[in-house]
């Protein structure tokens, strides 16, 4: 077993500051100790993993790697009573695909703390549909309500709206019967932000405020961010009296330019959103509603299948700007 060669998406240093991507033949024997050998049939494309894919060394130290922060697949050995050979399993978070090798392989080994169930409910390509993006969407909804945001109060903002996490926050949230407020992309985006559920387009512009006043008037209920920078602080500044933001991202910026203003004036309470270290019990509990009561059907317009030999295309598109939705690698067939 250990001597078996499988198929990955191996990213090496070719030069000073130059990365190529490669498939190429790796075996068992190369992958990291772990408690839990899975083989992949699912994985999923997020922006961490583009960067890992690009060589930004803030997410990859070392090359050569496999990135993939998520994959869904079947336990083959397991050196724990947890899981069992033929166990299907969801592996996101933690390390995997940044400093160990990830979903972009058709096997991983990982200690069983990874490892979460596949949730009733769920196939295994459905979980990587959602992946970390749609986990990630989840912990926000769930920050909304756990907050007090109820759908009378008011429209919802999602930034990064055609984007993985933003795509799922609308649909989640028109799901539950939240009125969604979506930011158009860089290329207009409105007729995809329609489909999946907003019901307001709002172009960045009009979203993001320059004049650096420290309140705005007040317009939405609550709001979920995957963007940073100026755009989250216009936002922060245009929450309702006792509304709710939360933060996940940084795709515009890490920086935030604001004043207190809106925490002590108008009690807005922000929150931030760690999908990676999210402690088991709620990461469990996030699965089993993006399973059941949350569950979304994704339209083929938000959702696209490609096989390793089709990821480095998407990738690159990732990294400028004309990524739309999920992308869902499928590893059952890895080359074609
Ligand atoms: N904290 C966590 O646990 C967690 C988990 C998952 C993701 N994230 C973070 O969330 C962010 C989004 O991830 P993703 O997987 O959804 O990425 P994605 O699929 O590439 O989506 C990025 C979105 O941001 C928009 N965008 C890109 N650059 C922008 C800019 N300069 N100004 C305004 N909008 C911009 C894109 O729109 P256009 O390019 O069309 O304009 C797109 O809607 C990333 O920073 C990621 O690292 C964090």
């Amino acid at each position: 077993m250990q001597d078996k060669t499988f198929k990955a998406l191996v990213v090496s240093e070719s030069g000073e500051k130059q990365y190529r991507r490669d498939i190429m033949d790796r075996r068992i024997d190369d992958l990291p100790p772990g408690d839990v050998l899975v083989q992949v049939h699912y994985s999923s494309l997020n922006y961490k993993d583009a960067l890992s894919a690009s060589g930004n060394k803030g997410v990859t130290r070392k090359y050569p790697h496999t990135p993939g922060i998520d994959a869904a697949g079947v336990v083959e050995e397991s050196s724990t009573a947890t899981f069992r050979p033929g166990d299907a399993v969801i592996v996101t978070s933690y390390d995997l695909g940044m400093n160990t090798a990830g979903g972009f392989g058709q096997y991983i080994r990982v200690p069983a703390g990874w490892v979460v169930p596949l949730p009733e409910g769920l196939s295994l390509k459905e979980s990587m549909e959602y992946g970390t993006a749609g986990f990630t969407a989840g912990l926000s909804v769930h920050a909304l309500i756990h907050h007090g945001v109820q759908p009378d109060q008011g429209e919802i903002l999602v930034s990064g709206a055609t984007g993985g996490v933003g795509t799922m926050a609308v649909m989640i949230l028109t799901k539950l019967g939240f009125r969604v407020a979506a930011v158009n992309g860089h290329t207009d985006a409105s007729d995809y932000l329609r489909q999946i559920g907003a019901q307001t387009i709002i172009n960045i512009e009009e979203a993001t405020d320059s004049s650096g006043r420290p309140l705005l008037k007040s317009r939405w209920a609550g709001s979920i961010d995957a963007v940073g920078g100026e755009l989250l602080a216009t936002t922060i500044k245009s929450i309702h009296g006792h509304g709710v933001v939360t933060s996940c991202g940084n795709v515009a910026s890490p920086d935030l330019p604001i004043n207190v203003f809106p925490f002590i004036l108008r009690g807005v309470t922000l929150v931030g959103i760690d999908s990676q270290n999210c402690p088991m019990p709620e990461r469990m509990e996030t699965w089993k509603k993006l399973a059941g009561e949350w569950k979304i059907s994704l339209t083929a317009e938000a959702v696209e299948e490609v096989s390793l030999a089709g990821l480095d295309r998407c990738i690159d598109r990732m990294l400028n700007r004309g990524h739309r939705g999920r992308t869902v690698v499928n590893l059952t067939d890895a080359v074609n």
